[in-house]
């Protein structure tokens, strides 16, 4: 196990210098030592910031290429853009590197494919940034799951409901991808902050797999409206003709019959929501009522509890929290989006260090990815549906689960926390 890890950042923009500063400021064992953005002047930031922060000079390009073919880095994270992802992961784990990507949907299929057989040529991980797995409700439904309290899955919902007008229409003037994928892309353009957590839970590519899907979407109205009363009615936002719908839903089908509805609704106001749901046949998980509902946990609940009340999140937590969440809220959550983002860099890094599998998969990166392209087509051809491929090539019937650990997704693993 190496004690130490050299890290180089590939997109340093808002999301990438907001994950370096996480490693600069809160874990000593990793080094930033290179850094990289198309455009020279964030490139010059970051590295202003790691020399500043360490005394240490890191290696500094707008060319990816050179960043990853670098002797002595270990590991690349690529928060790049949406479309950029798969280009530098293919690089890094073809110059021998474990890989990284940030969450957002794949270009094509092929892309797909080729992130798995690079990996598997290769022998070299690629894993996908998906924080949400690591959320502490999500985690906790998680270990409810794999302790049966939901009895047997049946269906699950998931959003990324998150009003983005402003980053998206202001895109030309802040250099943001966004935009140029709305304007250009129909379909769930992002779906793995639900989907990611739901497909651990649904034991996806590990005993399951997502066999097809039909996606639709309603016309686009939010962003043009937003332009009009903010950069006004003559500019050319406010007149763009938009691809992608203001909201889109998807449906997805599982091998083992569970379904999954998975909205994208990021042009019109409303609040942030990934309105999971998990549904069983013992209850369920809402994220959007933060409770459950669990056939026969009135028992355990004070006398005179309607079996069908909501409980809250607060209540479940005191018998379902999750061990990585007990220490981590022990030890003090650090880093954004409420800690999450703190926890899936340590579990991409700590199985860099041990040279293991991450416990988000190739596999699972090319199938979370995939909705996004297949969605589009669905989109295109009046919401037929298709095919979702499967990128393990049948090894999901066998179910093998990532390395046991801490950061597993696939089983809570009580051993690593000195549980017997
Ligand atoms: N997990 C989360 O909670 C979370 C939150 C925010 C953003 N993100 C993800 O992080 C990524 C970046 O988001 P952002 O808001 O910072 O976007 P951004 O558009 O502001 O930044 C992306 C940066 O990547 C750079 N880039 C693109 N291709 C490159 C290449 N080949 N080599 C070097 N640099 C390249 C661009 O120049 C740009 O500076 C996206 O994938 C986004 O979905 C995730």
């Amino acid at each position: 196990m190496k004690e130490r890890l050299k890290v180089a950042f590939v997109g340093v923009s808002g999301r990438g210098s907001g994950l370096m500063n996480l490693v600069l400021d809160t874990m000593p064992d990793i080094e930033v030592a290179a850094v990289c953005d198309l455009y020279a002047d964030r490139t010059a930031a970051a590295r202003r910031r790691v020399f500043e922060k360490t005394g240490k000079e890191p290696f500094a390009s707008t060319d990816h290429r050179e960043v990853v073919a670098l002797p002595e880095v270990d590991a690349v994270v690529t928060p790049s853009s949406w479309t950029s992802h798969v280009d530098v992961c293919l690089d890094a784990m073809n110059a021998g590197k474990y890989a990284a990507t940030e969450v957002g949907g794949a270009p094509s299929i092929e892309d797909c494919w080729e992130l798995v057989r690079t990996s598997e040529r290769t022998g070299m991980p690629c894993m996908m940034l998906e924080n949400c797995c690591y959320g502490r409700e999500e985690m906790a439904v998680l270990r409810m799951a794999r302790e049966g309290v939901f009895g047997e899955l049946i269906h699950c919902k998931g959003a990324y409901s998150h009003d983005l007008r402003e980053e998206i229409c202001r895109g030309l003037e802040n250099r943001h991808y966004r935009i140029h994928n709305f304007s250009h892309r129909a379909g769930d353009l992002y779906p793995t902050h639900a989907l990611g957590p739901l497909a651990k839970i649904l034991r996806i590519n590990n005993g399951n797999r997502f066999v097809s899907l039909t996606s639709m979407q309603t016309k686009s109205r939010g962003l043009n409206l937003w332009a009009k009363e903010h950069m006004g009615e003559d500019s050319e936002i406010a007149k763009r003709d938009f691809a992608a719908g203001d909201v889109v839903t998807t449906m997805i089908k599982c091998a083992h019959g569970e379904t999954i509805v998975l909205t994208h609704d990021n042009c019109l106001p409303r609040p942030y929501s990934r309105g999971c749901l998990v549904q069983g046949t013992r209850g369920l998980w809402s994220e959007d009522k933060n409770a459950c509902m669990i056939e026969g946990r009135d028992k355990v609940r004070a006398e005179g509890w309607d079996p069908h009340a909501w409980e809250p999140m607060e209540s479940i937590f005191k018998d379902y929290e999750h061990p990585l969440w007990e220490e981590f809220l022990n030890d003090g959550v650090r880093g954004g989006h409420g800690g999450m983002d703190y926890l899936v860099l340590r579990a991409f890094f700590e199985a860099a260090m041990k040279e293991e599998t991450p416990p988000i998969t190739v596999y699972d990166v090319a199938s979370w990815m995939a909705i996004t392209t297949l969605s589009e087509d669905s989109c295109h051809m009046g919401s037929m549906p298709v095919a979702v491929p499967d990128f393990t090539r049948g090894k999901w019937i066998e179910p093998k689960c990532a390395p046991r650990g801490k950061y597993s997704l696939d089983e809570v693993c009580g051993e690593a926390f000195g549980e017997k």
